[in-house]
């Protein structure tokens, strides 16, 4: 078992640890005074897990209720949110009960967001069931929900209580699920470890799981002790984003944001390498490590068509964009762009 800590402005630990859904009862009963929780999950994670965690549950004499929301990004939506808000209050939850959310990314981000903002907030446990989850959207605190206008632009900053890893749901992950959250696992090597990067290219799918989300836990949890709100160092885990989020608006979530993420780190590294702010050997070393993971890395949208869906993303601050670009296997800066000169820019990475 390992724990990570988080020093945030809610401080708490991130356990990761096989068969740790098993013990939740254990973990979750200190932040649990009512015994009472609200249990959020898609329907593909409750067939899997949902009543397993129940029964441990009430075995704990923890009651619980279950909000269950149909599987993929496009449930992240407004009405959901607010059906689960009304879902909370008619089954009475009050702030000293918890909220659960097992499942994905998308999960997370919904749960964490009524969690922030149910009662002005109630303490809420992430359970993350992909990889994605474990090693990026279940730490840190940012929860949000999708708008029609963009991803993720309606959402609050709130820690979690605890987040409980346990590498062991992982086998159910669909082949393609877990190449999504490769693409989060890529880009950490990407922005600050040679070391996991070489890792990942030697080992391919068979990397060292358990070892390799604690190094993407930590480094995660490194930069939001620095800079929990955004305002600078924690821009960097937007590497590949900024386009990502374009192509996963473009294609109506069709595209998984771990897949989006992939092509977008290959457009940005070659964007910079024209632009000459990087090697072209790095965009090279990307392109094939996406690769040898299953992930895409060529997107059919046009420049113009992304550059329009990037005016929406909520990372542009007034005229300028501060995109993400990688000067080495290892290390990534931050660069701000004039919104004029992103065209441009993305084009010499697209031609
Ligand atoms: P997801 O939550 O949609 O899960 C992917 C699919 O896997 C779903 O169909 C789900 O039902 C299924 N699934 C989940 N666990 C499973 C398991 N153990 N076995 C079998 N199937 C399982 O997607 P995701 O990739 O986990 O997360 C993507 C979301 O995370 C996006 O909305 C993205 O914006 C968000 N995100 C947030 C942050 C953050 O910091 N908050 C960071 C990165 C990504
Ligand atoms: N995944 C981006 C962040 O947590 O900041």
């Amino acid at each position: 078992m390992k724990k990570i800590h988080v020093a945030a402005s809610r401080p708490y630990d991130v356990v990761l640890e096989a068969g740790c859904l098993e013990k939740a009862a254990d973990y979750i009963a200190p932040y649990s005074e009512n015994r009472y929780a609200a249990i959020v999950t898609d329907d593909t994670v409750d067939a899997l897990y949902g009543t397993a965690l129940t029964a441990h549950l009430t075995e704990a004499g923890i009651r619980t209720v279950k909000f269950v929301l149909p599987h993929g990004e496009s449930s992240k939506n407004a009405e959901n949110y607010v059906a689960l808000l009304e879902f909370l209050a008619e089954n009475h939850l009050t702030r000293s009960d918890l909220i659960i959310a097992l499942g994905g990314g998308v999960v997370g981000d919904l749960a964490g967001f009524a969690a922030a903002t149910f009662l002005r907030g109630v303490d809420f446990v992430q359970i993350p069931t992909t990889l994605l989850a474990m090693v990026d959207s279940s730490v840190g605190g940012k929860t949000a929900i999708d708008l029609r206008a963009g991803k993720n632009l309606a959402g609050a900053f709130y820690q979690p209580k605890t987040v409980l890893c346990d590498p062991l749901v992982l086998k159910t992950l669909p082949d393609a699920t877990f190449a999504d959250g490769c693409a989060e696992v890529i880009k950490y090597g990407v922005l600050g470890s040679a070391s996991l990067f070489a890792h990942l290219k030697e080992n391919g799918l068979l990397f060292d799981r358990v070892q390799v989300i604690a190094e993407c836990i930590e480094m995660k949890s490194r930069i939001v002790n620095e800079d929990e709100f955004d305002t600078g160092l924690r821009q960097l885990l937007n590497f590949g984003h900024t386009f990502g989020h374009a192509i996963e608006k473009n294609s109506h979530f069709a595209l998984s944001h771990g897949s989006a993420v992939a092509i977008g780190m290959v457009i940005m590294a070659k964007s910079a390498a024209e632009a000459g702010l990087c090697d072209g050997a790095v965009a090279a070393e990307i392109e094939q490590v996406c690769t040898a993971f299953g992930l895409p890395t060529k997107t059919e949208y046009a420049p113009q068509t992304l550059y329009d869906a990037m005016l929406s993303d909520k990372k542009r601050k007034g005229n300028t964009v501060t995109l993400v670009v990688p000067e080495t296997i290892g290390k990534c800066v931050l660069y701000p762009l004039p919104v004029p000169d992103l065209l441009p820019f993305l084009k010499k990475g697209m031609e």
